[in-house]
């Protein structure tokens, strides 16, 4: 059977207007522009008024990318949306996402891997297409972590913002647009260093779990760093085996969007200079699933990023998961 490549046709994100800076947060909570700056690299972050929920952000970039790709919301044979914080938990936000769209034709459905949920949408949506079963798939990965943060915790809050991105990826039998290779991890024994533990079905919400702050997220922090610098290099390795490349033939790589540190770290251990490193976290903080595919948005329409280039993409996130993948832009 021949594979059918896959091109990112067209990408989009949507970002909340609100920008909430370091200062912002040092009245609420004892922290510092200081401590945030060193030990995290965000300097500010979007966060979503309460009438926003996470389907109208989706809507947003997907909107966009279906503009840039030149196709109408009925060409879309697929819609995978990418969140931990879904609208609601059902239906699936893709559903919502559908409806707004009038993507009629549309199949839908939602994947949960936390941070590495865009990656992991990504290689979901290249199978169906390599295969022939779709032409046009919409990815998008959207968050609305401010409504599951707890902003008494100064350990979590400081790190997390709101914001979406989308990819609408097609089938072609022209150019050399494709994904060269893609690797995907996880291990559920590490669940409980980073999870929200009430409101799904083993502890629903009640008073208890409210009061308890259960609602929000809880992370051993220095033990995600550990794992993610650790995994996220695992992870870029593993598809540059694969491909039979170097780090060196990479033209950028967009890690995901945690910490400066940790960015840091991988970018010493690939061996890679500052200028291939794409880096947003000052602006919005860790946006979770939407933090790689906001970056690829902003690296196209910047025009840093552009066809031909050899992009490696690496993340790692609640589970744990962890993923990577290149792509011929
Ligand atoms: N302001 C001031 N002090 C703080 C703050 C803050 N915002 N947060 C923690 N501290 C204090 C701690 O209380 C501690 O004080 P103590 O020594 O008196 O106890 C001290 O700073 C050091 O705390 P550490 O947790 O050891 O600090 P560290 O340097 O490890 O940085 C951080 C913490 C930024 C959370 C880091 O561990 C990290 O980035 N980890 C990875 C987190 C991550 O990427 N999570 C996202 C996963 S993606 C997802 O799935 C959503």
């Amino acid at each position: 059977m021949t594979l059918r490549k896959t091109v990112i046709r067209g990408t989009g994100f949507a970002v909340p207007s609100n920008i909430v800076t370091n200062d912002d947060l040092s009245k609420t909570v004892d922290t510092s522009d200081e401590w945030i700056r060193t030990r995290t690299g965000i300097e500010e972050r979007r966060i979503a008024p309460p009438e926003t929920g996470n389907s109208d952000l989706a809507i947003e970039a997907a909107r966009k990318a279906l503009d840039r790709a030149g196709l109408s919301a009925e060409d879309i044979d697929l819609i995978i949306v990418s969140t931990i914080t879904p609208d609601m938990v059902s239906p699936a936000t893709a559903c919502l996402v559908q409806n707004a769209l009038g993507a009629k034709h549309a199949a839908t459905f939602d994947l949960e891997a936390a941070c590495s949920g865009f990656i992991y949408a990504l290689s979901v949506a290249r199978q169906y297409i390599a295969t022939g079963e779709y032409n046009h798939v919409l990815v998008v990965a959207s968050e609305v972590l401010s409504r599951i943060t707890d902003w008494s915790d100064r350990s979590t809050c400081v790190l997390f913002g709101d914001g979406a991105g989308a990819a609408v990826l097609s089938g072609t039998d022209e150019g050399e647009s494709d994904f060269v290779s893609f690797f995907l991890g996880g291990n559920g024994k590490y669940a409980d260093i980073l999870n929200m533990p009430a409101g799904g079905s083993r502890k629903p919400a009640s008073h208890e779990t409210v009061d308890a702050r259960e609602h929000t997220m809880k992370m051993n922090g220095p033990e995600v760093f550990k794992a993610a610098v650790m995994k996220m290099n695992h992870s870029m390795r593993q598809v540059l085996t694969r491909a039979g490349l170097q780090s060196s033939d990479v033209d950028i790589v967009i890690p995901h969007q945690a910490n400066l540190r940790i960015i840091e770290s991988l970018r010493k251990y690939l061996d890679l200079p500052e200028d291939k490193v794409y880096v947003n976290l000052q602006k919005y903080g860790n946006t979770s699933a939407a933090s790689i595919a906001i970056a690829l948005a902003e690296l196209v329409e910047s025009g840093r990023l552009v066809r031909g280039q050899l992009v490696g993409m690496c993340t790692f996130g609640g589970g744990l998961t962890w993923a990577a993948c290149l792509l011929r832009y």
